[in-house]
């Protein structure tokens, strides 16, 4: 199946004197020939490109150039002394993930530059142009003049051809857990979304979006912007003019070293990525990050499975029992001690009330929070440097006994780290961390980064933190351990390169529904997700909440979907691995909870069936190794009526369909447990209607008749 061809061909070059330089062109096309890069030299040797599709302007000419510390801009006066084109094609697999093949298929263009001042310094610009969209990273290579390079500001821009609509959480430094807003490119206001009152960190210093950020041009075009492969760099924000519709690189800072990003020549940055779709459906299909990522480099990683989990988790998010033994953690506010009841959810005990649901309903593995000692000293601490050490259970928490039980039932234990952003205590404990791990079987954990980062004036978002992260990864990959991360790096396609990155939070997760003192996450949150940071990678976004309001344990706080949207996400948001995120006595006894056991969680083909940035999606998926497909569909708070086409099926099979649809009166706030449950059969001609109620949604399995 795998073939490679690569050519190489020289593209003429036309060497002129500076008058002429303005002429150097260069283009590249998508190689179905719809999309065009144009790259060329200003008349001051300013490196610029624009982008077109179909013909139409994507991307007006635009600059790129970086700021340096304590040596002159690298922006202009350069010529091309050289520029090669190349293609490439492969079908690689995925060790787990929405697919088992993805192509890879794209035309490339490399532009040597070098200045003509003085110092010569020499910078390469790389382009990846696919039939989906494109990427585009610099090169710094060895030369003499430029050893140590302090990039000050990227700037790199992307002017846009009109104000579009765009869907965009603002540029913070620090966490990825906001709303998405939509709004036309010149009412972009990231500022107004500072200071969130439910965010343990949050810095935005600009009027800047995250991202990915998601783009419908008056066409039906869409666009979303994003990066690859962020490595040794800092995460890149996108700082936005809403006069000119012109965006700009903003690198995250750091208050430590008042730099962006330090690094040795030679190196390249992460790829610039932009993908371009006809439909918002196909904005999903894209695996466009993932193919400017390198090829895995660990090898077999077979000692991961994909699974569901349950947790000791929502239980302390609903305050009905807490991380530390003393009982006066209170998530809610992240600063303040509160509610001393004394409840810790850890412990043996209700462990292996856990491990017993998962055995009896098909659910792989139990994460447990709270655990290890140190939550009690935690909030309100300026100095969290040593307050967790990853691998001191509290006493009433028998971590060994814990997991041979587990074996013994056939159920994981999924570890938990809260960093609490200590992240020198983190490295100095991680291999002891990883090798306690190693020794109990125990193959992926949750680490969590609350709080401002230790050392002061990093932020999360940097170069220092990128690294942090991404060492973390390569260091659990040598004890066979998965890394399941919150309060994360964004992800830029990593998960191909080093398969043990497993999922992540960097949204606003399940958990804001608990606690939020803004409503929690709104109707239309996730199918806008669906079109923005699902581009990114898979999510940990903890689904499965069946007692949607909870007054038990929360009067004011609620989810804000049906029960069957919940089951509808297993489908829709991918992660290998997915939470039924719920307390066990909400699912005591629902007959909803048997699409949570049957549903898979890794995947041969995915095949999107419809959907708007924001309004609706469905998505089916066909389970690996076997012939069960599932469906799920979700909906804002606008109730809708979808067609499922199933004519993804195979020919001449008749499949039974179970169907979990909202029932006639569902409704997110004034009825949302209601849904109903029924059979039928389908075969590559159904087409069936489905109806959402507001907030609603459906799942559905589909097996094959015998
Ligand atoms: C924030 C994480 O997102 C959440 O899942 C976790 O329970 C808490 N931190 C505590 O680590
Ligand atoms: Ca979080």
């Amino acid at each position: 199946m795998k073939y490679i061809q690569l050519t190489m061909l020289m593209v003429a070059i036309v060497f002129g004197s500076c008058s002429t330089k303005s002429k150097f062109e260069t283009n590249v096309t998508s190689p179905n020939e719809k999309i065009k890069v144009a790259f060329s030299l200003s008349e001051k040797g300013i490196p610029t490109y624009n982008i077109t599709f179909k013909d139409g302007d994507i991307i007006k000419t635009s600059t790129m150039g970086f700021d340096l510390k304590e040596a002159p801009s690298l922006s202009e006066n350069f010529e091309i002394i050289n520029a090669t084109s190349s293609n490439f094609e492969e079908v690689w697999q995925m060790p787990w993930g929405e697919q088992l093949d993805v192509e890879s298929k794209y035309n490339e263009l490399k532009i040597e530059l070098q200045e003509t001042s003085e110092l010569k310094r020499k910078l390469n610009i790389v382009f990846r142009v696919f039939d989906d969209g494109l990427g585009f990273r610099y090169e710094f290579p060895e030369q003499e003049n430029l050893k140590d390079v302090i990039i000050t500001d990227e700037n790199t821009q992307f002017n846009l051809t009109a104000d579009h609509m765009v869907w965009w959480a603002p540029g913070d430094w620090d966490i990825y857990e906001h709303l998405y807003n939509e709004s036309l490119f010149s009412e972009i206001d990231a500022l107004s979304k500072a200071n969130h009152p439910n965010l343990a960190q949050t810095y935005i210093p600009e009027n800047a979006v995250n991202t990915p950020v998601t783009m419908r041009m008056e066409n039906g075009v869409h666009l979303s912007f994003h990066e690859a492969a962020l490595i040794d760099y800092s995460d890149m924000t996108l700082k936005v003019d809403t006069v000119t519709f012109g965006m700009t690189s903003e690198l995250v800072g750091s208050e430590r070293t008042g730099y962006k990003v330090k690094r040795t020549v030679p190196f390249t940055t992460p790829w610039r990525t932009l993908q371009i779709a006809e439909k918002a459906t196909e904005l999903i299909d894209s695996k466009l990050i993932l193919n400017l990522n390198e090829p895995n480099k660990l090898g077999d990683v077979s000692w991961f499975k994909p699974t569901k989990y349950t947790g000791i988790w929502w239980e302390m998010h609903l305050g009905k029992s807490t991380w530390d033994r003393a009982g006066s953690q209170d998530m809610t506010s992240f600063t303040t001690a509160a509610k001393a009841h004394g409840k810790h959810g850890a412990t043996t005990e209700n462990a292996k009330a856990y491990i017993d649901f998962s055995a009896k309903n098909n659910i792989g593995a139990v994460l447990v929070e709270g655990w290890n000692t140190g939550w009690e000293h935690w909030i309100g601490f300026e100095d969290r440097e040593g307050v967790f050490d990853f691998v001191t259970p509290y006493p009433d928490y028998d971590l060994k006994e814990v997991v041979r039980y587990g074996k013994e039932k056939g159920v994981e234990i999924i570890m938990h780290h809260e960093t609490s952003a200590a992240t020198e205590t983190y490295t100095k404990q991680q291999d002891t961390a990883f090798a306690l791990m190693k020794s109990l079987g125990i193959h992926s954990v949750k680490t969590g980064y609350v709080g401002k980062i230790l050392p002061k004036g990093e932020y999360h978002h940097g170069q220092y933190m990128v690294n942090h992260y991404n060492n973390t990864v390569e260091k659990a990959a040598k004890y066979q351990v998965a890394i399941n991360a919150h309060e994360p790096i964004k992800d830029t396609g990593l998960r191909r390169t080093y398969p043990n990155t497993i999922s992540r939070e960097g949204l606003r997760g399940q958990e804001f529904n608990a606690w939020a003192s803004d409503g929690g996450n709104p109707a239309n949150h996730l199918p806008t997700i669906a079109f923005t940071r699902m581009l990114s990678g898979p999510i940990d976004y903890t689904p499965g909440i069946f007692d949607i309001k909870f007054d038990k344990y929360k009067k004011d706080n609620q989810v804000n979907t049906t029960l069957a949207q919940q089951l509808a996400l297993y489908v829709v948001i991918y992660s290998p691995i997915q939470m039924a995120a719920d307390i066990l006595e909400s699912y005591e006894g629902n007959k909803a909870f048997q699409f949570i056991s049957d549903v898979a969680v890794d995947w041969q083909k995915t095949v999107v069936l419809n959907g708007e940035v924001g309004d609706f999606v469905t998505i089916a998926r066909k389970e690996k190794n076997s012939e069960n497909w599932f469906v799920g569909g979700i909906t804002d708070e606008n109730e809708r009526e979808i067609t499922v086409d199933f004519s993804f099926l195979n020919d001449k099979q008749s499949y039974e369909a179970i169907i979990y649809e909202d029932a006639p009166n569902s409704h997110w706030n004034n009825n949302p447990t209601a849904y109903n449950i029924r059979s039928v059969e389908v075969n590559k001609s159904t087409k069936l209607k489905m109806k959402l109620a507001p907030g609603g949604g459906f799942a559905i399995s589909v097996k094959q008749k015998k």
